[in-house]
């Protein structure tokens, strides 16, 4: 395999080795790596939907390396989540994110019977925020009875993941639902999709499709279009149907006509030409999908665009200096909230870039995988 992926593997590992020690002594679950420390979510709690990145990047370094430093830091993580997950208040959709990268891994990869038991509990929780009208709430507040957000394909995994384990197929069936509505609702016929659908939680209709972190209503969302491309991707390879794989390759086919020349990603695909507004969390997330939908569908196009988006990450906007504790710069939170973060490094960018580059390698923990 190239050598650059071997590289940019070795050196991201390298800061995480160090990276892990700085946050067990920060006692905290990074979010942001500045120059000098991680910050955590500057959005209340632990319970904050990214929480799972962090031990993920644990347990993909200690995947390749054995070393139990990763492992131990993997698990100080998830006792944090836990405690989350039984306070239960807070808790939302993207419990498929925290926990099967965190409990999930944990039990995949150590065998730990009480991390099986959490993830269990989360997709429980996922499974039960469904409405029979066809969708996954995805937020709390009173005025959220009826949003649910592109970002949910990629929680689907934990209820096929729980189904693989329980044998009880009404995990996968809430899966299936929430998939075929995505298709339906949110996903146009040029490929692209709509970051949020606001549905009446009593009759299941569309009233509305905001921007949500868009640009503006009608446009697309780059980091939404690569949550779809992944997580219609791995429906496929959970559900064996046509459809999904249908539908995860419109969603490829539109993104990898919007990868810029250098191989960034814009944050949103309609965004004005004259804007330089880049997301390569997006980037390195569809990395990740297309890596996947290469292999099962045998095209050589798709690993070719993954290698083209990793190429300009890797040469253009990943830092294993010193001068930062995350990797990979030129991340934006959403379009039209700089405060979130804009032109930064957030790991959870990290998290799929270390993803992609271990696929590359043959060396990936397979933590969204249901076997
Ligand atoms: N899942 C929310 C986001 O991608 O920002």
């Amino acid at each position: 395999m190239d050598t650059w992926t071997k590289q940019a593997l070795d050196k991201t590992i390298a800061k995480f080795r160090k990276g892990a020690q700085a946050a067990a002594r920060q006692g905290i679950i990074p979010y942001i790596g500045t120059k000098r420390e991680y910050l955590p979510s500057p959005w209340g709690s632990n319970s904050w939907w990214t929480g799972g990145f962090w031990p993920g990047i644990m347990w993909q370094c200690y995947n390749v390396t054995k070393e139990d430093a990763f492992a131990e830091e993997a698990i100080r993580a998830e006792k944090l989540l836990v405690d989350e997950l039984y306070r239960f208040e807070e808790m939302h959709h993207d419990v498929g994110f925290m926990y099967l990268l965190s409990c999930g891994a944990h039990h995949k990869l150590l065998g730990d019977m009480k991390a099986r038991t959490c993830a269990l509990l989360a997709a429980s929780t996922l499974a039960g925020r469904f409405n029979p009208e066809g969708f996954i709430r995805a937020w709390e507040g009173e005025d959220k009875t009826g949003y649910a957000i592109v970002d949910c394909m990629m929680n689907l995994t934990l209820l096929h993941w729980a189904t693989k384990q329980t044998g009880d197929p009404r995990f996968e069936k809430v899966a299936r639902i929430h998939a075929d509505t995505t298709i339906r609702e949110f996903q146009r016929e040029d490929g692209s999709c709509c970051h949020i659908c606001i549905f009446d939680p009593n009759t299941g209709k569309v009233l509305e499709r905001p921007a949500g972190q868009g640009y503006k209503e009608g446009s697309s969302w780059s980091r939404g279009q690569a949550w779809a491309l992944y997580g219609f991707t791995l429906s496929a390879m959970n559900l064996k149907e046509e459809k999904y794989l249908q539908a995860a390759r419109r969603c490829a086919d539109y993104f990898i006509a919007h990868i810029r020349p250098d191989g960034l990603t814009d944050c949103d695909f309609c965004q004005p030409e004259d804007e330089e507004r880049i997301d390569n969390i997006a980037g390195a997330c569809a990395a990740c999908g297309l890596i996947e939908l290469a292999k099962i569908t045998g095209e050589e196009t798709y690993h070719a665009a993954a290698l083209k988006l990793l190429w300009g990450l890797h040469t253009l906007c990943a830092d294993y200096s010193d001068d930062c504790m995350g990797v990979l710069q030129k991340c934006t939170a959403a379009y039209h909230n700089d405060g979130a973060g804009r032109h930064i490094n957030i790991l959870y960018g990290d998290y799929f870039y270390l993803e992609a580059l271990c696929k590359l390698q043959g060396t990936d923990a397979r933590l969204w995988m249901t076997e």
